[in-house]
């Protein structure tokens, strides 16, 4: 019997109490293109806690612990430094903050590329450690064997193609990929490679549309968008970016809130009762009982 939980986040900030639900899987994610296309697209964001996990969870199909988090929760310049506690640890928050969407976890830089085994070590550990049900990494043909050996021994991979930050040393920054005949083709033959390797869903990020087009009629499993096209079998942002978190985002981002200023504003009012003695008042203290 699988146990599956819901957590109420109206009086506890992680009290599971058990939920009929059973999570979403893998398999059912894959069967969502069929015969080449999608009837609802596949909702995905990035999760790195509990909390934000709690309140993705029901909206989404899928939650990824992205290696953003480096950029996003420890301000470091780029995706390259981090590490596979930094996923781990917040691979498991988000598996503990959610019951219904499927969590993958990106593989980090260093841990999956020398060869097949290398990064079936590392993903048996996300995967256990975490309880996540499957592993995100970036690259085209050339980690298609890695693909096929995870896949072949328990470990459904999503793939990366197009603009894969980890690469940002070779390709010399963050611009939108397949500008040129050359560019386009590879993108596409990378994404068809991962596919027949068994990877269960494809992010496409950062490429001229008609890439992302091509890409998501060239192969038989999901594609997930971001800066691609809504043609894309599904889309994901990175959540801190749509809701306003930072002054600075890729141009393909849409930012449905302004949460920093709330924030701002909010912290700003705090500061103010504090200085002024206001806070806490009678409603935040505590008296003798009489
Ligand atoms: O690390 C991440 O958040 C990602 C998404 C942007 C796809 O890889």
């Amino acid at each position: 019997m699988s146990t599956t939980f819901q957590l109420d986040t109206s009086t506890s900030r992680a009290n599971p109490t058990p939920q009929p639900m059973k999570r979403l899987t893998v398999p059912r994610i894959r069967a969502r293109k069929t015969d080449g296309a999608t009837d609802e697209p596949l909702v995905m964001l990035t999760a790195y806690t509990a909390r934000q996990a709690q309140l993705l969870d029901t909206h989404c199909d899928l939650l990824l612990v992205g290696d953003s988090l480096g950029q996003v929760i420890y301000g470091l310049p780029s995706t390259i430094p981090v590490t596979m506690e930094m996923m781990a640890n917040h691979g498991a928050a988000v598996v503990r903050g959610s019951y219904h969407a499927v969590v993958v976890i990106d593989m980090p830089f260093g841990s999956y590329e020398s060869s097949p085994e290398q990064a079936f070590e590392s993903a048996a550990r996300l995967l256990k450690e975490t309880g996540a049900a499957a592993v995100k990494l970036e690259g085209g043909a050339a980690m298609a064997p890695t693909v096929e050996f995870l896949n072949t021994r328990g470990i459904p991979v999503m793939g990366h193609v197009g603009l894969t930050p980890q690469a940002v040393n070779v390709l010399g920054g963050y611009a939108a990929r397949g500008r040129s005949d050359a560019e386009a083709e590879k993108i596409v033959s990378d994404a068809k490679a991962l596919d027949e390797a068994g990877a269960f869903a494809i992010v496409v990020e950062g490429v001229v549309e008609s890439i992302a087009i091509t890409v998501t009629e060239a192969v038989s499993c999901p594609t997930i968008g971001i800066g691609a096209s809504a043609r894309c079998d599904g889309q994901v942002l990175v959540t801190d970016d749509m809701l306003g978190m930072f002054e600075r985002v890729p141009r393909f981002v849409k930012r449905y809130e302004n949460i920093a200023e709330i924030i701002e504003k909010t912290v700003a009012t705090y500061a103010c009762e504090v200085r002024a003695r206001s806070f806490p008042g009678e409603e935040q203290t505590y008296q003798p009982r009489d």
